[in-house]
C-alpha cells in the first residue's frame, strides 16, 4: 500500500468511528497524557485497534487515540507518540500529524519532555524553532504532492500567532512560559556533556529525543504548530547524572500548570 493508501485507509477507519472534523491535534508527550483524560464527548481508541498505526511502548506513555471536546475545541489528542529510537520508521511516527491534517485539523499543538540547556527543571518553554540533529528527515522518499512541496520552507515552521497568543495566556493566567530553540536528537541514550557544549554553541535552548519529525511533516503540509517543552531536567553536564525517573518526577511535579497552560491557550487559538 502507498503512503496515501493507508492514509485514506485510516481516515475511513476513524471517520466509521465517528471521529470528524477535529479543529487541533494534540500530541502529548511522556508524562502529559494525562490531558487526554480531560477530553469531553470523547471517543477513546487503543492504538492496536487503528489501522497502518503505530505501537507505544514507552513508561508514561499510554497509547490511546482520544477525540472530543477540549476547552470548547475539538481534538484529536495522541496520548502517547512515537519516537524513531522505539525502532519505528519515521512514516510511522509521523503518520497521526498526516491524519490529523487528512481529517481537517487546522493546527496541532505537540508537547515533550526535554533536557534545559540554560533553562532549569519545571521550566515550560514555547518552542519558536528547532534544529534538526538527528541525522533523518520523514520527508525522504517519495514526496506526496497532495501535502506540500518537495523542498518545504521550514522558515515558519512553529507559527508565530499561535506562540504569541501561548505567551499572552500564560501570562493572564499567571503561569510562567519561557520561549527558546529546541534541538532534536534521536535518542534513546541522553547526550554527553561534550555534545551538550557544542548544542549550546549552536543556540539551543533545550535538547529531547521528538517533536522534529512530527513538526518537520506538519510545516510540509500547511499545518500550524505550537510545541511546548516542559524542562524535566539540567542537560548531560550541568548536572552529575541523568535518568528516566526525574524526567518523570519532574512532569508528575509540572503537570498541572502544564494542562491548566494547554486548555487555557486552546481555548483562544
Ligand atoms: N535529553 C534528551 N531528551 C530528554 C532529556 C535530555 O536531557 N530530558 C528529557 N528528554
Amino acid at each position: 500500500m502507498t503512503l496515501l493508501e493507508k492514509i485514506n485507509e485510516t481516515c475511513a477507519f476513524l471517520a466509521q468511528k465517528g471521529i470528524k472534523n477535529p479543529e487541533f491535534g494534540l500530541i502529548l508527550g511522556s508524562g502529559l497524557g494525562e490531558l487526554a483524560k480531560e477530553v469531553e464527548n470523547s471517543i477513546v481508541l487503543d492504538y492496536a485497534d487503528i489501522p497502518n498505526w503505530g505501537r507505544s511502548t514507552v513508561i508514561g506513555h499510554a497509547g490511546k487515540l482520544v477525540y472530543g471536546e477540549l476547552s470548547g475545541r475539538k481534538v484529536l489528542a495522541l496520548q502517547g507518540r512515537f519516537h524513531f529510537y522505539e525502532g519505528n520508521p519515521l512514516e510511522v511516527v509521523t503518520f497521526p500529524v498526516r491524519i490529523m491534517k487528512s481529517l481537517g485539523c487546522e493546527g496541532i499543538v505537540v508537547t515533550n519532555a526535554a533536557g534545559g540547556i540554560g533553562y532549569g527543571p519545571g521550566t515550560l518553554m514555547v518552542i519558536s524553532d528547532h534544529i534538526n540533529m538527528t541525522g533523518q528527515n520523514p520527508l525522504i522518499g517519495e514526496n506526496v504532492d497532495d501535502f506540500g512541496p518537495r523542498f518545504p520552507d521550514m522558515s515558519n515552521a512553529y507559527t508565530a500567532d499561535y506562540r504569541e497568543t501561548a505567551l499572552t495566556v500564560a501570562e493572564k493566567i499567571g503561569i510562567t512560559l519561557d520561549e527558546g530553540v529546541y534541538l532534536g536528537v534521536t535518542g534513546p541514550c541522553y547526550e554527553t556533556p561534550a555534545e551538550i557544549r557544542a548544542f549550546q554553541t549552536l543556540g539551543a535552548d533545550a535538547v529531547g529525543m521528538s517533536t522534529v519529525p512530527e513538526v518537520i511533516v506538519a510545516a510540509h503540509s500547511g499545518l500550524k504548530v505550537l510545541g511546548i517543552s516542559a524542562i524535566t531536567n539540567h542537560a548531560a553536564g550541568f548536572q552529575s547524572e541523568l535518568n528516566h525517573n526525574e524526567v518523570v518526577a519532574t512532569t508528575e511535579r509540572i503537570k498541572e500548570n502544564f494542562k491548566m497552560l494547554i486548555k487555557a491557550i486552546l481555548s483562544e487559538l
